[in-house]
């Protein structure tokens, strides 16, 4: 992961939306039995994912499955809070004081005695970066932690967080995860590019399918049970059912089945051939999506940069670059 000694699977695993929201212990105790076998060892968590449900779920699965701990990573994160409109001031951003207790009850919900990578969710601006730096340090010396990252921060923030680190001689964040699919790359390809060539930040990507988008499943609507289907995500059905994000996705459906294969199996594919994705956080509701979603690893070989060419002819979303 970045210039950390941290390994982690190409493909991994998280639960926004879906765990305690879509599926139920028996069924995410199948699909993360499903990612293990299969080799993934990151499991992606955060306080505010079913107000904290979600971490409970993973942390029942987990104590049950009773895998070697030294065997899977495990992350949580915090700003948002977990206790939705009830969020009183300091239950929520990236002061010490909810770092802290936000840390010690994600490790309570997950039943582990340490995150293996702890994200400052947004960044906060209220909070001098400083508080921040020294409060994950100090995790991290305490053991509660292993790794700290950030997750949608500016260019500007991950470098002030490294800069303070370097000052007072502090671990800075070590990894950035950021929206990446083929209609969101701005920050992968274009922003964070300095920053991958300086401090190193390993990536562990979400949404490499724009929510399900990049399957092609809304083309003709949107299906019964589907993520878009559910009430309170208008906001994300909004964002992405517009007329030039769709178009973008039909044209790639070809591609697809020249290579013999679904949508989202290539469109995943495409996210991990980035040479600074670490690792694209998958998300599934159900079993054959995940094992659909896990075959990216097959396609990737065939990425050629010809291939590559044509998809980006079609998607037209490459960031552009200032001439130099
Ligand atoms: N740091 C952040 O701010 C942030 C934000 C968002 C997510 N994340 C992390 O990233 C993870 C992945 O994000 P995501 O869930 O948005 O990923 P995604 O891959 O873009 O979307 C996953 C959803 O798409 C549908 N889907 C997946 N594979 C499919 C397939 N093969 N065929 C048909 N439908 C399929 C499923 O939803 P339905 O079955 O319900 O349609 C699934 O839950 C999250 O779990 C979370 O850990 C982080």
């Amino acid at each position: 992961m970045g210039k950390t000694g941290l390994q982690l699977s190409v493909l991994s695993y998280g639960s926004w939306v879906t765990f305690h929201k879509q599926i139920d212990d028996s069924i995410a105790d199948e699909l993360m039995g499903i990612a293990y076998d299969n080799g993934v060892n990151f499991f992606d968590n955060a306080e505010a994912y079913a107000l904290g449900e979600s971490e409970r779920l993973m942390g029942r699965v987990l104590k049950k499955k009773d895998w070697d701990r030294t065997s899977y990573t495990v992350s949580s994160k915090a700003f948002f809070g977990s206790r939705g409109k009830a969020n009183k001031p300091n239950q929520t951003g990236l002061s010490r004081k909810h770092l802290v207790e936000a840390c010690h009850e994600a490790l309570q919900r997950l039943q582990v005695d340490y995150l293996d990578i702890y994200f400052c969710h947004r960044p906060d601006k209220t909070v001098p970066i400083e508080e921040v730096v020294w409060t994950m340090n100090i995790l991290i010396q305490q053991g509660k932690i292993l790794y700290w990252g950030t997750s949608e921060w500016s260019g500007v923030e991950i470098m002030e967080a490294h800069r303070a680190a370097a000052q007072y001689g502090l671990i800075g964040p070590s990894v950035e995860q950021p929206q990446y699919n083929l209609l969101e790359r701005d920050k992968v390809e274009n922003e964070y590019l300095t920053i991958f060539n300086t401090v190193g930040m390993g990536t562990t990507i979400w949404s490499p399918l724009a929510s399900g988008l990049l399957t092609g499943k809304y083309n003709d609507g949107i299906p019964e049970n589907s993520r878009f289907a559910l009430e309170g995500f208008d906001w994300l059905k909004d964002q992405w059912m517009v007329d030039n994000k769709l178009s973008k996705v039909r044209q790639l459906s070809d591609i697809a089945r020249e290579f013999d294969t679904s949508l989202a199996t290539l469109a995943i594919a495409w996210c991990i051939k980035n040479p600074n994705v670490t690792t694209a956080i998958l998300g599934a509701t159900k079993k054959e999506q995940l094992l659909q979603n896990l075959k990216a690893l097959e396609i990737l070989p065939k990425l050629t940069q010809e291939v590559m060419q044509r998809i980006d002819d079609k998607v037209q979303t490459k960031p552009k670059l200032p001439a130099f």
